[in-house]
C-alpha cells in the first residue's frame, strides 16, 4: 500500500525507516520529510493545516493509510478531516488529542478517573492563582496549559519565581497556550517515558524509555524538547509495566470511550517513578522525540501492520515483539539551542559516521545546499546506537560522534549516566 507520514522530525525519520521495511508498503511518501527521510519516502511539500490539500494528495496518489508524526496537526483535527473523507490514518481525533492539547483537560480526567497525578489547580487570571500559590509548599510547578513546545514549564524553587512564571504565562509569554495556568506539586523521583498503543477500547503496552530534558551535562540547564534518550529504561520493571497500564493507561482509555471520545493512536505518558508508584506527569498523543529513535531501533514487529491494527480496533489479537538489546541516541544540536540556534553550519563526515557498527543516524533538522549538509533547526542529528546493554549503544553512538566533523554543533556526553551509574 501507500503510505503517506506527516512530519519532519528525528522521529519521523526513525519512524520512515521502520516503515519502509514493512512488506506491507508499496511507496512512502512524507510530509514534508528532511534530507534523511528523502532516501527513504518521496518527500513533497505539503502543508498539513491545509486538509483539503493533504486529502487531494492521498486521492492523487492512491494513499491507503496516513501516519501523523507531531502533535499539532492532531490538535488541530487532522485526523477528523480524513475520517470525513474516508482515508485511515494513525493518530487521535481531535477530541482525544486534548489530552496533550490541555493540560487541565488530562489533570480533570485523572481526578474523575482516580488516576495518579500531582495535586494541582487551574486558572485563568494571576490573583487567584497566586493566592492558590499562597496556600502551597515550595517547590511548585507553573505550566501554560497549552501547547508550548516543550518550553512552557516552571519549576520554581521560590515563591517570586512562582509569580513570575504565572505573570509570563498571562501576559502572553506563550501565546494562547498559556491563556490558562496550571498550579501543579513537584513530584519526586526518576521521570520515564512509557508508551501504549490504543485502539479505542483496548491497549497494549510499547516499551518503555528514559529521555534527557535538560540541555546540560548531568540534567542541569534549561528544559529542551530532549537531548539524548535510551531503551528499555530500568526503572520500568515488568511489575511497574503492569501498575502503569493498570491504574495510568486503562483508566484513561475507558473514561475517554465512556466520553464517546474514543483514543485511538500511540499514548505517550510522562511518568514519575516516585516512592509511593507511578504518577503521570503528562500525556502527549504521539510519539515521543528522540524516545521513537531507540524504540525503533528495539522493534522486532511490523510497524506499518501494528499502526495499522491501532486503527482498525484490533489490538486485542495483537502482539508487539522487541529486541533484547539496548538503544541509546545522542542530540546533536545547534550551538544556541534551546534558545535560538544558528542556522547553516555546515555537517561533514556523516557518511563515514553511519559506516559504525549497530548505528543508525537519524536527521532531526537538516537542509541540503547542493552537496552540503546544512544545519536546520535546533535539534539537528540523533545518532543512535544498537548494543547488548547500554553501554554498549552508548559507546556506539560516541563512536559515531567522534567521526562527525561539525563546528557548529554541541551535544551531551553523559546520555544514560542514570542507567549506567545504576550498574
Ligand atoms: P511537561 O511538559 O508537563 O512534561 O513538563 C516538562 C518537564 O517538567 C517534565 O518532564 C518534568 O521534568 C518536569 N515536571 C513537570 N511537571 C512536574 C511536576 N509536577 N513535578 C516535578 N517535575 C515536573
Ligand atoms: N521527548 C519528549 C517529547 O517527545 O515530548
Amino acid at each position: 500500500m501507500n503510505v503517506l507520514l506527516i512530519g519532519a522530525g528525528g522521529r519521523e525519520h526513525a519512524l520512515a525507516w521502520a516503515l519502509s521495511a514493512s512488506p506491507l508498503l508499496t511507496k512512502l511518501f512524507c510530509a514534508p520529510g528532511n534530507p534523511g527521510i528523502a532516501e527513504l519516502a518521496e518527500c513533497v511539500a505539503l502543508d498539513a493545516g491545509n486538509h483539503e490539500a493533504v486529502i487531494g494528495f492521498c486521492r492523487d496518489n492512491a494513499i491507503e493509510f496516513v501516519v501523523i508524526g507531531p502533535e499539532a496537526p492532531l490538535v488541530d483535527g487532522l485526523g477528523n478531516a480524513l475520517d470525513d473523507a474516508g482515508i485511515r490514518y494513525f493518530g487521535p481525533t481531535k477530541a482525544a488529542a486534548q489530552l496533550e492539547g490541555s493540560k487541565g483537560f488530562t489533570k480533570d480526567l485523572c481526578r474523575e478517573a482516580n488516576i495518579p497525578t500531582a495535586d494541582y489547580g487551574r486558572f485563568t487570571d494571576a490573583t487567584s492563582a497566586k493566592s492558590y500559590l499562597a496556600t502551597k509548599t515550595l517547590p511548585i510547578v507553573v505550566k501554560a496549559d497549552g501547547l508550548a513546545a516543550g518550553k512552557g514549564v516552571v519549576i520554581a524553587a521560590t515563591q517570586s519565581e512562582a509569580e513570575a512564571a504565572i505573570d509570563a504565562c498571562f501576559s502572553g509569554a506563550f501565546g494562547a497556550a498559556g491563556r490558562e495556568v496550571l498550579i501543579e506539586e513537584f513530584l519526586d523521583g526518576e521521570e520515564a517515558s512509557f508508551f501504549a498503543l490504543c485502539d479505542g477500547k483496548t491497549a497494549i503496552p510499547l516499551a518503555s524509555a528514559q529521555d534527557h530534558k535538560r540541555v546540560g551535562e548531568g540534567d542541569t540547564g534549561p528544559n529542551t524538547g530532549g537531548m539524548g534518550a535510551y531503551s528499555p529504561a530500568p526503572v520500568m520493571t515488568e511489575e511497574m509495566t503492569q501498575r502503569v497500564m493498570r491504574e495510568i493507561i486503562e483508566p484513561t482509555v475507558k473514561t475517554m470511550a465512556s466520553r464517546g471520545t474514543p483514543f485511538k493512536g500511540v499514548l505517550f505518558a510522562g511518568l514519575m517513578i516516585t516512592s509511593t508508584g507511578p504518577k503521570l506527569i503528562e500525556y502527549n498523543v504521539r510519539f515521543g522525540d528522540p524516545e521513537t529513535q531507540v524504540l525503533m531501533l528495539r522493534l522486532k514487529s511490523d510497524l506499518l501492520s501494528s499502526l495499522i491494527a491501532t486503527a482498525d480496533g484490533v489490538l486485542g489479537k495483537f502482539t508487539v515483539r522487541w529486541s533484547d538489546d539496548a538503544a541509546l541516541t545522542v542530540v546533536m544540536a545547534a550551538e544556541g539551542y534551546p534558545g535560538t540556534p544558528t542556522k547553516d553550519t555546515e555537517i561533514k563526515g556523516l557518511e563515514t559516521a553511519r559506516q559504525t557498527p549497530g548505528v543508525e543516524i537519524f536527521h532531526a533538522g537538516t537542509r541540503r545546499d547542493g552537496p552540503r549538509l546544512l544545519a536546520n533547526g535546533g535539534r539537528v542529528l540523533n545518532i543512535t546506537g544498537r548494543g547488548r546493554t547500554i553501554a554498549e549503544a552508548r559507546d556506539a553512538a560516541y563512536a559515531a560522534i567522534e567521526k562527525i566533523e561539525w563546528p557548529g554543533g554541541f551535544y551531551r556526553t553523559d546520555i544514560g549516566w542514570r542507567a549506567l551509574k545504576a550498574r
